[in-house]
């Protein structure tokens, strides 16, 4: 648990941090944002004593964090930062081990440690272990920075606008990454960003600053339904029901998929039937389910040959994954220009569909 206690940070004559209180309870994940020069990042590198405060107190597990060494404190805080975080000259497999070795773990244990992760940030370490940082796209070189800030694996992570250098929808893809393997670590976050749908997203709790303080400290559901003032209500923004979106998995909203098996020789009986039952189109699976395309059932030759319609897909371009936001499914569906979007597991087997009609329903509700 993170507790700030009336914590000020004055820079000669800026106060950046004013009095500020903050809670963070242990497996939580809060978000920071708020307008530039608000005290975020000053916030931040006070909880690991990269600054420290003018006054107030900061308790790490009830622990006050100016008591013992700050090395100590900082292998048990990971810290990820915008674009400036990899060692430009050693590996991605380097990179990922400086905390473990600094930590003398001996060499075996790094090794399973790393691959361990990059496992994890779904980076292949054999493709990926050896290269270096200007090797990589944006997005890969911030999971190789939260891979870093994990590989000692530390209770506490703070990551000051980690995917902020990242095209819109690679930074929706690593939000939905990261969230999953939150889910699954359970780390105690502080989590900076300018991007409220990210904030959104993410966040357990959200804390909106203004001018070194916080102005309202809440559930993004409550922050979306009552904003505590006029500022927040400016700050969230007109297009609310778009924004709750970015709550929403797509297995908590898909519906069964309506599908062949395109391997079997009952194809065309199949098809025929679901043509009579007023199915307009179909995905077409193989025999394990595994998707592989989708057969337009109005196609003018159906009668001839029900397979006519039959179109193949890039299934990993126009899926979605059951753990995406609809945030995601929703720019899937507009940048591919197809109204309903099927959900696949991570081996790209069929789970369900979604419409926009049902996101229409999600936003609406
Ligand atoms: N080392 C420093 N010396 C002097 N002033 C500083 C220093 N660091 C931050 N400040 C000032 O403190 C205020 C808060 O800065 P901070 O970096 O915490 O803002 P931020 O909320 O992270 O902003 P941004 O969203 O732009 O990153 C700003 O007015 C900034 O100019
Ligand atoms: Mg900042």
């Amino acid at each position: 648990m993170i507790q700030l206690k009336k914590v000020t940070m004055v820079f000669g004559g800026t106060t950046a941090v004013n009095a500020l209180d903050l809670s963070v309870e242990k497996g939580e994940l809060c978000v920071l944002i708020g307008p530039s020069g608000c005290g975020k990042s000053t916030t931040l590198k006070m909880i690991n004593r990269m600054i420290i405060p003018t006054e107030g107190k900061i308790f790490i597990d009830g622990h006050d964090n100016m008591a013992g060494k700050p090395e100590l404190l900082r292998r048990s805080i990971g810290y990820v930062i915008q674009s400036i975080g990899l060692f430009p000259h050693m590996t991605v497999r380097d990179n990922i081990a400086v905390v473990p070795r600094l930590m003398k773990w001996d060499r075996d244990r790094v090794k399973k440690r790393v691959t361990e992760l990059m496992e994890l940030i779904d980076l292949d370490p054999v493709v990926y272990g050896e290269k270096y940082p200007h090797e990589l796209s944006g997005g890969e070189a911030q999971r190789i920075g939260v891979a870093r800030a994990l590989a000692a694996d530390p209770p506490i992570l703070l990551m000051d606008e980690p995917f902020g250098a990242v095209d819109p929808l690679g930074r929706l893809l690593l939000q939905d990454e990261f969230l999953s393997i939150q889910r699954k670590l359970k780390k105690t976050v502080v989590f900076v960003t300018h991007d409220l749908d990210e904030a959104i997203r993410l966040a357990d709790r959200i804390a909106i600053m203004k001018d070194g303080r916080i102005v309202q400290y809440d559930i993004p559901e409550t922050i979306l339904t009552s904003p505590a003032n006029s500022f927040v209500r400016d700050f969230v923004g007109v297009d609310r029901s778009l924004k709750k979106l970015s709550r929403y998995d797509a297995a908590q909203v898909m519906r069964e998929a309506r599908s062949v098996d395109i391997e079997t020789d009952k194809v065309s009986e199949h098809l025929i039937k679901l043509s009579e039952q007023g199915a307009a189109f179909v995905w077409a699976t193989d025999a394990r389910l595994q998707l592989k395309g989708w057969i337009d059932i109005k196609h003018p030759l159906f009668a001839a040959d029900p397979l006519s319609g039959y179109s193949k897909i890039e299934v990993f371009n126009i899926a979605v994954q059951r753990e995406d936001s609809l945030k995601l499914v929703l720019s899937k569906m507009l940048g591919q220009g197809i109204k309903n979007v099927p959900v696949v597991d991570k081996k790209g087997i069929l789970q369900g569909e979604i419409s926009l009609r049902d996101i229409e329903q999600v936003s609406e509700s």
